[in-house]
């Protein structure tokens, strides 16, 4: 059987008294891709931070790679990385330096040529590498961050709405690039309100509506998830 690498079972989570998650169940085997698709403030990236440990469980329990958010999150943390919607990194180095910054702080060293060969692999331009990156564009600092999550050999990929603010080109790249990471063991959990890109890119969709899954869309053995069948399921959920 499948690893199972991301486990949500019986999820809640609350603030003050809404329920922001609402027993919401799915798992995620290796090398797979799923998307939690929902229009604003379903509960998206706070299931994100659930997986990161940042938001307690009111109940049920989040899983990654057998350990659960409650007792091992250091583990947890060590083989997530996490692209939020803006990714964070510092302006003022370069995108090497920053890589080897972060690196250093998960104590972690790598050869500069290593470093090179992953910023090659998400390729991002060479004349790049060594600028500052308040100049980057944000498919640039993503680029980074995966070349980053490269080097860490992160196992799990958390990406919060990772092409909104990307230009068409820049999303094919990326989406190209998260596929040739799934297929290489890659697991990703990506939340999104983009529903053509989650079914691009996705194994697996998950429709959150108000803190529920109300629909599961599954991938045929060559076909991508059917845009027009999820989207009409997620306009009848969310037209006003
Ligand atoms: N730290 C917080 N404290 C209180 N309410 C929050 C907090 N974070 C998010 N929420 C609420 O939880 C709901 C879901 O938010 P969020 O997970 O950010 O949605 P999404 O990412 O799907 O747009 C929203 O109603 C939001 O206002
Ligand atoms: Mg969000």
């Amino acid at each position: 059987m499948q690893k199972e690498m991301v486990v949500a079972s019986s999820l809640s989570v609350r603030f003050s008294e809404q329920n922001v998650l609402d027993d919401v169940n799915f798992k995620i085997g290796e090398g797979e891709v799923f998307a939690l698709l929902g229009g604003n403030g379903a509960g998206k990236s706070t299931a994100l931070k659930t997986f990161l440990g940042t938001i307690p469980p009111a109940s049920g329990s989040a899983m990654v790679m057998g350990m659960s958010v409650e007792k091992d999150i250091d583990s947890i943390r060590s083989k997530v990385a996490y692209l939020p919607e803006s990714v964070m990194l510092y302006g003022h180095l370069t995108g090497v330096e920053n890589i080897k910054y972060f690196l250093s702080l998960a104590d972690i060293s790598r050869a500069e040529s290593e470093i090179e060969q992953a910023l090659t692999r998400v390729a991002l331009q060479k004349n790049a590498w060594h600028r500052n990156m308040a100049h980057y564009s944000k498919g640039m600092r993503q680029k980074t961050a995966i070349a980053l999550a490269l080097l860490r050999e992160a196992p799990v990929l958390f990406l919060d709405e990772p092409t909104s603010g990307l230009d068409p080109n820049a999303i094919d790249e990326f989406n190209q690039l998260i596929a040739t990471l799934a297929n290489e063991g890659s697991t990703v959990f990506m939340v999104t309100h983009d529903v053509y890109g989650a079914c691009q890119i996705a194994h697996r969709i998950g429709l959150l509506d108000n803190g529920k899954i109300v629909g599961m869309f599954e991938r045929g053995d060559n076909a991508h998830i059917d845009t027009e069948e999820v989207h009409s399921a997620f306009s009848a959920r969310y037209r006003k």
